[in-house]
């Protein structure tokens, strides 16, 4: 697969709500680099575009392996189809994926009103280091480094969090993250 010339296709994956227990998971690493793991990659990207969301981890399609997308730089154009029903049109991505990424250093602190295909509904602040570092292998195995700042950092330090098991709500107060935790309790009947 080409992310440089990226194409939007594949297969759309259910995603899985919190309190799915996959979502609590600690990840295990990614040791192989083939075709099964592309395949899935881009299924994920293809998941992640139409939902719309700017990042999908793997834990959040069953998959408890420490990998995860994002496009933090796409346009997304709604529009009414000819059936009378809101749709997006999608165009400029540039999708990024992360495999056995590891935050190897840290600076500064921000907030940003976040949200998760695994928690619907709830948009909260979460604090977060302004700025990262992160190390992580491609699809191919190789190994890069980034710098990552601001909507970027924050994107990146989300999705590292599902491959440790933590859902953005944990981040919150406790009196927060108790009342969503019975509120979706209550909307699921458990
Ligand atoms: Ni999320």
């Amino acid at each position: 697969m080409n992310l440089e010339n990226y194409q939007l296709e594949g297969d759309s994956l259910p995603i899985l709500t919190y309190p799915e227990p996959v979502l609590s998971k600690v990840a295990l690493p990614v040791s192989k680099f083939d075709k099964d793991l592309e395949l899935l990659v881009k299924n994920m990207l293809y998941t992640m575009y139409h939902a719309p969301g700017v990042g999908l981890a793997a834990p959040q399609i069953g998959e408890s392996i420490r990998l995860f997308v994002l496009d933090v730089n796409y346009d997304r154009e709604e529009f009414t189809n000819a059936a009378g029903k809101e749709e997006y049109r999608l165009s400029g991505f540039n999708p990024m994926v992360f495999i056995n990424p590891v935050i190897t250093g840290t600076s500064g602190a921000t907030t940003f009103e976040e949200g998760c295909l695994s928690v619907p509904g709830v948009y909260e602040e979460v604090k977060r280091h302004k700025t990262i570092h992160v190390k992580y292998q491609d699809l191919k195995g190789n190994f890069h480094e980034l710098e990552a700042d601001d909507m970027l950092s924050i994107c990146i330090q989300h999705e590292n969090d599902h491959l440790d098991g933590i859902v953005f709500i944990e981040r919150l107060s406790n009196l927060k993250k108790n009342f969503y935790k019975k509120k979706i309790a209550k909307e699921k009947g458990r």
